[in-house]
């Protein structure tokens, strides 16, 4: 398998922004231009808005996911949303280990790994974020960094299991700044997670897997970065809150 047979995922990160009725009405407006999409097209959501987001999405190509999840079934966790509460929602994917949890939230690479096996054993579809700080990038441990957390994270994760996740590299430099890593850059590091999951898994396992780059992606380097054969696809944050701009990048995706 390679880059002409992995199916790009394009997913939206709305982070917190969009009330329940603007979901709906973005999501409206987002049906008709992405119906044709040739590629996995996702919108992760606050949780507040997951109904809302499920109902207008209902069919169309458009699946939902969640931002977050817990790693406990249930129990004395205040603010929190468990994987089994998710799926029981009816919600598809899960993002977790975005850097801004990991950034503001106290979130680690243990806690990463406890919210993807939480998820997984709930049969989310997890989508796995990995990236280096600038200050890293800096002093050229980007390698090792990409590395250390997806091993961590993927711990215990059987090859099975692994069908269920995908990654998305997004350097932490890159994210809601505008500054986006070069496409040559995006596909090395890509490359470097695709050949971490080789070792942990099979070569075969590594050439079917989506691995996607974040991280100011828009609809003018969609394209470029998308090229690249080790892109197989984006997760989007600003540009996803304009349906056109969303739109232009799933169909940069779909060529
Ligand atoms: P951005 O966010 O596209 O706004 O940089 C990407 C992300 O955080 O997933």
């Amino acid at each position: 398998m390679n880059k002409a047979t992995r199916k790009a995922v394009i997913a939206g990160n709305w982070k917190m922004n969009n009330t329940p009725a603007e979901a709906t009405a973005l999501i409206n407006e987002l049906k008709p231009l992405v119906k044709d999409a040739d590629c996995d097209v996702v919108l992760c959501v606050p949780y507040i808005d997951l109904f809302a987001a499920m109902e207008a999405a209902k069919g169309s190509n458009i699946k939902i996911g969640a931002e977050n999840c817990h790693w406990a079934e249930k129990g004395a966790f205040t603010g929190e949303v468990s994987a089994k509460m998710l799926a029981a929602a009816g919600v598809e994917y899960v993002i977790i280990g975005h850097s801004e949890r990991r950034q503001y939230f106290g979130e680690t690479d243990v806690t990463v790994h406890d919210r993807v096996r939480a998820a997984l054993n709930e049969n989310l579809k997890v989508i796995l974020c990995v990236g280096e700080t600038e200050t890293e990038n800096e002093q050229h441990i980007t390698a090792e960094v990409l590395r250390k957390q997806t091993k961590i994270a993927l711990q215990g994760v059987s090859e099975e299991e692994l069908k269920n996740i995908i990654i998305a590299y997004e350097p932490v430099w890159a994210i809601g700044t505008g500054k986006v890593a070069t496409a040559d850059d995006a596909c090395k590091y890509n490359g470097i997670i695709r050949d971490c999951i080789a070792e942990l898994y099979t070569k075969e396992a590594a050439e079917g897997f989506t691995i996607q780059y974040g991280g100011s992606m828009n609809e003018k380097n969609a394209a470029e970065l998308l090229a690249k054969v080790n892109v197989d696809g984006g997760l989007i944050g600003g540009a996803s809150l304009v349906a056109s701009k969303f739109a232009a990048i799933v169909e940069a995706a779909s060529k």
